[in-house]
């Protein structure tokens, strides 16, 4: 029989045209925006040779157990891979693929979006406007702007550099990074000091959160790291919900130990529809939308499909995880 490629859910429009036609495998696929429910995918991966998954599919140990001895392949589309138990797929002799660099404007873009957002208290103006008030107000709504401003970027991976790159020509005093280690290479063209995370806190106006989700990351930024921030900063998380925690950020927003939060990913996700951060003045929330543009999420979805046929045929993968060199680095 031809291989089975295995899809969790529908693609955009172009890279869903290219998955129909494709003539080498046969395609299975959940045909809803929603992805497959748990037991179907279970069941799935019992007889697939690929598999293209999102996100919201957890390949975790249980997942593994249910591959069937046919499956090279797990393509996510998606760039973070936190999703997947890397060690226990590889340990079946199952390679692992993601979709890096092709989505790094769109998700800069909305960390920029989420920042102005979040100094213009964007989200009271838009509350008090569709209530009928506002106006001109000379003492009202008064939010911060980038001049003179010192930038925070926590991992400065690729979205983490075109992030600063975007927000610098805003008049942005000074950039400084934190991470696991220097970049020099990165750091130099955007003027960007490494600083360790404490310093970080400290300094910045501007938060931005652009590591991936490890075990050195979750829960990175709790009690401690919000209480060291100035309370005129505001926190900007497109990378992972875990690497805040909740119930702290929200402890330090009702505090006014931070001015604001904008927030593109949560723990869990979505956030329960009671969930406080959902209505707080000063917390934005977006349902993780930051590479949600036509054109990246197609080149997303290509990228996936490319992997997930280069691995059922044993060829190179354009990005791997686990491969040497960074090109499959989750940031
Ligand atoms: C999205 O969050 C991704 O990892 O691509
Ligand atoms: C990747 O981009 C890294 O931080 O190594």
């Amino acid at each position: 029989r031809p291989p089975v490629l295995v899809v969790t859910c529908q693609l955009p429009a172009l890279a869903q045209q290219r998955l129909e036609a494709l003539t080498d495998v046969e395609v299975r696929q959940h045909g809803s925006l929603q992805s497959m429910p748990r037991a179907a995918l279970l069941g799935a991966l019992a007889d697939a040779d690929g598999l293209i998954c999102v996100l919201s599919d957890r390949i975790d140990a249980e997942a593994v157990q249910a591959f069937g001895p046919r499956l090279r392949v797990v393509s996510t589309v998606s760039v973070g891979y936190d999703h997947v138990d890397v060690a226990a797929v590889q340990r079946r002799g199952v390679r692992i693929g993601n979709t890096p660099g092709v989505l790094t404007d769109a998700t800069a873009d909305t960390t920029v979006l989420l920042a102005l957002m979040a100094a213009r208290r964007a989200k009271q103006a838009l509350a008090l406007a569709e209530g009928g008030g506002g106006g001109f107000v000379l003492a009202g709504e008064l939010g911060s702007q980038f001049t003179g401003k010192a930038l925070g970027i926590i991992g400065l991976g690729r979205i983490g550099c075109a992030t600063a790159a975007r927000l610098l020509p805003f008049g942005i005093a000074r950039v400084v990074y934190a991470g696991s280690r220097a970049h020099a290479e990165r750091a130099t063209p955007l003027g960007a000091e490494y600083v360790t995370l404490p310093e970080l806190l400290r300094v910045a106006d501007i938060v931005c959160i652009c590591c991936p989700l490890t075990e050195q990351t979750a829960g990175l930024i709790g009690r401690g790291a919000l209480a060291s921030m100035k309370p005129s900063a505001i926190l900007v998380n497109t990378a992972r919900g875990a690497i805040v925690c909740h119930d702290a950020l929200l402890e330090a927003l009702d505090a006014g130990r931070i001015a604001h939060a904008a927030l593109d990913v949560t723990d869990p996700e979505p956030l329960p529809v009671e969930h406080p951060l959902l209505r707080h003045p000063r917390c934005t929330v977006l349902p993780h939308i930051g590479s949600a543009t036509e054109e990246t999420r197609s080149a997303m979805a290509n990228l996936a499909i490319d992997n997930a046929l280069a691995g059922i045929q044993g060829r190179p993968m354009v990005a791997e995880v686990g491969e040497p060199g960074p090109k499959a680095s989750a940031d």
